[in-house]
């Protein structure tokens, strides 16, 4: 059955969904009925009387559940080749030796095709759905890669990143009028592929590498033609006293992206370990999200990011792979290292509460969604939202030593959250069309 022509459906068994940030909604026996890749009907106790014109009924097996689309509030695809690579250094080191060296490579059109279809490709296969991408410099293999994921069928974001001072490596720079140049040309591209799944972001890669002429055009251009803005912010104590010292007039990271008009509620900022409550409060305030990267936070030994502090100062918050300052492509892993995360920092502080798998799971789908203003849309199953979902068949887990246990749909969940591999990802749909499958 090829459902790219079967955009009509009805899809049976257990399913689940997040109903707030703690809680998740589990229902063993449900019905989500498809038409045109939206919702038009969820049914949580089976009772649905499903019609012949309603399409191809898929009946979920034992085992086997419906969970949302993951979402991957920041990526990088070009440097999915250096997975794994260069972990022992500090990130503006790490950059120097590891990043910009492979970056630059992607002036070769026909090495980024290649890569970047094996990265979309890899992030559908782990069940992303939905992902924030970084490109390199490069404003043709950016708009390669957004041609790349129209094709595929992924929702996303994509950005050319942005740089015009403080590169450490030669031909990796640009001048400020051609980068601007360079990232409307994407930005035009991308409108132009006529795909609503595929936007654009404005990307200045940080404020080290972007002088404040450089950020106030990146985020006139955001504001006047309603883009978003990826950037990263406050990831590394090293790196936070750089921009102290290269902007010596602003209070802080944040007072940098601030006066520079950067801070938007379309606005994410990767990482946020350091910031202040002052800090935060402009976020919230802005409406501005972070995309936690907890993989990346601490293999790159930057920091314990601390998800609680940011949700108790109204910011909203998702989570990121940071491929790969990240050394996992997949938002499941991105789950358990946010746990593993709080638990760390329950050590260190009096009475925190660690985040619960409840909780990393809302991060991963309705979080990461209303942190980008998509909540209306995507990250659940209400009806009138895009049908984006991941079939997740546990029973590749189930065997262990070859005894078959019978678990309820929540330890199937907790399983996979906790343990949960590529493998487990049985089928991915986005807005209703099969995007992966094995
Ligand atoms: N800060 C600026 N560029 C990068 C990057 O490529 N990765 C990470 N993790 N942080 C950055
Ligand atoms: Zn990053």
């Amino acid at each position: 059955m090829n459902f790219k022509q079967h955009e009509n459906f009805v899809i049976q068994g257990p399913i689940i969904h997040s109903l707030s940030s703690n809680e998740i909604g589990y229902y063993e026996n449900a019905t989500i009925v498809v038409k045109k890749g939206k919702i038009v009907s969820f049914d949580s106790e089976g009772k649905i009387k499903v019609s012949a014109n309603d399409g191809h009924v898929i009946k979920l097996i034992n085992g086997q559940f419906l969970c949302p689309g993951l979402i991957d509030l920041h990526i990088h695809a070009p440097q999915y080749p250096n997975i794994g690579l260069g972990m022992d250094m500090p990130l503006l080191d790490w950059l120097k030796a590891y990043t910009f060296p492979l970056e630059v490579k992607y002036g070769d059109l026909e090495f980024a095709s290649k890569v970047y279809r094996y990265v979309v490709k890899s992030t559908l296969s782990c069940g992303t759905t939905m992902a924030v991408y970084y490109g390199s410099m490069h404003c043709g293999s950016t708009i390669k890669l957004a041609e790349i994921i129209s094709e595929l069928g992924q929702r996303a974001i994509v950005g050319k990143a942005a740089m015009n001072r403080n590169i450490p490596i030669d031909n990796y720079t640009e001048e400020t009028t051609q980068c601007l140049e360079h990232t409307q040309k994407v930005a035009d591209c991308v409108k132009n592929l006529k795909n609503p799944l595929v936007e654009t972001a404005v990307t200045p890669r940080f404020a080290i590498t972007c002088d404040m002429p450089l950020l106030q055009s990146l985020a006139k251009m955001a504001v006047d033609q309603d883009l978003y803005i990826q950037t990263h912010i406050s990831e590394n104590k090293t790196e936070v006293e750089v921009v102290k010292e290269l902007y010596p007039e602003c209070i802080d990271y944040t007072d940098v992206y601030d006066k520079a008009g950067i801070l938007t509620n379309k606005t994410i900022l990767a990482h946020g370990i350091y910031l202040s409550d002052r800090e935060l409060d402009v976020l919230k305030e802005r409406g501005t999200c972070i995309a936690h990267c907890p993989n990346s936070n601490t293999y790159l030994q930057s920091g314990l990011c601390d998800v609680r502090k940011l949700w108790n100062h109204g910011v909203k918050v998702g989570l990121g792979t940071d491929v790969s300052g990240g050394c996992n492509a997949s938002i499941v892993d991105a789950m358990r290292c946010a746990l593993a995360t709080s638990t760390h920092l329950s050590f260190q502080i009096e009475g925190y509460k660690p985040l619960n798998f409840q909780e990393v799971f809302y991060l991963a789908t309705l979080g990461g969604a209303t942190a980008l203003g998509m909540e209306n849309k995507i990250g659940s199953f209400a009806v009138g939202k895009d049908f984006d979902a991941l079939v997740v068949d546990m029973m590749p887990l189930g065997g262990t030593a070859g005894v078959m246990l019978e678990h309820t749909l929540k330890e199937h969940v907790q399983k996979f959250i906790y343990c949960g591999e590529t493998k487990n990802v049985k089928q991915v749909f986005v807005e209703g069309k099969l995007v992966h499958s094995k």
